[in-house]
């Protein structure tokens, strides 16, 4: 069976410009809150990436038309007529999940099929449930489906969220903008996407304060006075601080566009912490690095703690750093499937539990190897251009999910890099 793979060679340096595409983690939940709006919504900016095809999908098996043109989605929802979500793309993406909240704001009910675990974790979806069982929404399981009701209909409610989970913030700020009353979510997530997603809502009518806060109040409207909005998407800072630590690892110095550097705070922290130079303006962030790589201990937590989603790339960093580094993984609970594969290229990690010990080593050396998730994907790739010899990724599906055109934007940057279909003999 023939399979794609990204070949990386040993490579010179990582240097230029890239532009990054708007936010994987912000666009797919924008394509899902168009449902709140009847008629026509676009959206600029869109990663043109496997996750949101299969998000439009999800859309359009509501009844919704979708079109791209480009970095934008016109999503007409005047023909919504359907509120459950088709098991075969829930199970593709777990972040389908997302239209739970906008179709019980629109019906009064949605048929979610229940998403799976994934590689990095079991992704509960508990919180998601309980916040949203605050306004009304009553939840049964039917065959693998989750079937959400409001026989009382939605009022608001004060949330106090367990966890300040990204995805429970996000469903429970979309039912609740058209609520009947006010809705508090206290301990709320802090992510940037989710002021973008605010931000998009109150521009289709809703009153929602305190987004990007671990406070948010939501004020409800009618959901006739909800309507379609045009708006674009903020630029991704996960694929930013992606291409900052291939900057830093062959020395620069890069340059990323169109991200605001307040959402790489802690990773800027971080590299300058490891021996990188980093200038910023306000929409872009310059690395290099001359010094050696020094050791350093990172924890990953929600915004702005340091971004579980930067985590494998900067575990690569400290590969090959002088000295120890202590990499601790609180959001997720199996997300160092990586280290395994950056063993084979050389490196020493050690995992114990939820920590990994990094001892930095001179050289890695090119291997065949598995991205297990997109951001380990991405990150082994980044491996192939600094280690000797050649690189083979295999998996690439799960790097297509979250980054656009990585291998064209690190070939402009001057990474040997392809991808290549090679025969079962050849693997
Ligand atoms: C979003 O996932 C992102 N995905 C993730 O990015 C990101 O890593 C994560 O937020 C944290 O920033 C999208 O936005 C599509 P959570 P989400 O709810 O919403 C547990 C990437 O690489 N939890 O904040 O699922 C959960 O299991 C991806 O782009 C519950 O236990 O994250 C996890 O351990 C990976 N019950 C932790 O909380 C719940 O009801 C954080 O989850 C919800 C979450």
């Amino acid at each position: 069976m023939p399979e794609e793979i990204i070949v990386a060679h040993e490579s010179e340096n990582l240097t230029g410009t890239v532009r990054v595409s708007g936010a994987k983690n912000s666009a797919l939940k924008l394509v899902a809150a168009s449902l709140l709006g009847q008629g026509k919504t676009v959206i600029h900016n869109v990663p043109l990436i496997s996750d949101v095809s299969i998000m439009a999908e999800v859309l359009r098996c509501l009844g919704s038309q979708v079109e791209r043109q480009g970095h934008t989605l016109t999503i007409d929802t005047s023909t919504v007529d359907s509120c459950k979500t088709p098991y075969n793309l829930v199970s593709k993406m777990r972040a389908s999940i997302s239209v739970l909240g906008p179709l019980v704001g629109r019906f009064g009910r949605a048929e979610v099929a229940m998403p799976g675990g994934c590689q990095i974790g079991a992704r509960k979806i508990d919180m998601h449930l309980v916040g949203m069982q605050q306004l009304g929404v009553h939840f049964e399981n039917d065959h693998g489906f989750l079937v959400a009701s409001t026989p009382n209909g939605l009022h608001g409610g004060t949330i106090m969220l367990e966890f300040p989970s990204v995805g429970a913030t996000e469903n429970t700020m979309m039912a609740a903008v058209v609520a009947e009353g006010v809705t508090i979510i206290d301990n709320a997530a802090r992510e940037p996407e989710i002021e973008d997603l605010a931000n998009m809502l109150n521009a289709m009518g809703a009153r929602i304060t305190g987004a990007g806060t671990a406070c948010i109040r939501i004020e409800g409207v009618p959901l006739s006075s909800m309507h379609p909005c045009e708006h674009y998407t903020v630029g991704d800072r996960i694929e930013a601080g992606t291409f900052l630590v291939g900057g830093a690892l062959m020395g620069g110095p890069l340059t990323v566009e169109g991200v605001n550097p307040d959402h790489l705070r802690m990773a800027i922290m971080k590299l300058r912490a490891m021996g990188c130079e980093v200038e910023t303006s306000d929409k872009s962030v310059t690395v290099r690095r001359s010094a050696p790589l020094q050791a350093v201990d990172i924890q990953t937590l929600p915004h702005p703690g340091f971004p579980t989603d930067l985590q494998a790339q900067f575990m690569l960093l400290t590969t090959l750093a002088q000295g120890n580094s202590i990499i601790t993984e609180n959001v997720f609970e199996n997300r160092f499937m990586v280290a395994a594969e950056m063993s084979r290229m050389g490196a020493d990690v050690t995992i114990e539990d939820h920590h990994a010990l990094v001892r930095g080593v001179s050289r890695l050396q090119g291997a065949d190897i598995e991205a297990t998730d997109l951001r380990a994907g991405a990150a082994l790739v980044l491996g192939g251009l600094i280690a000797e010899g050649t690189t083979r990724v295999h998996n690439i599906k799960h790097i297509d999910r979250g980054y656009e055109d990585y291998v064209g934007k690190l070939a402009s940057l001057g990474a040997k890099v392809e991808r290549v279909v090679v025969e079962d003999c050849e693997l």
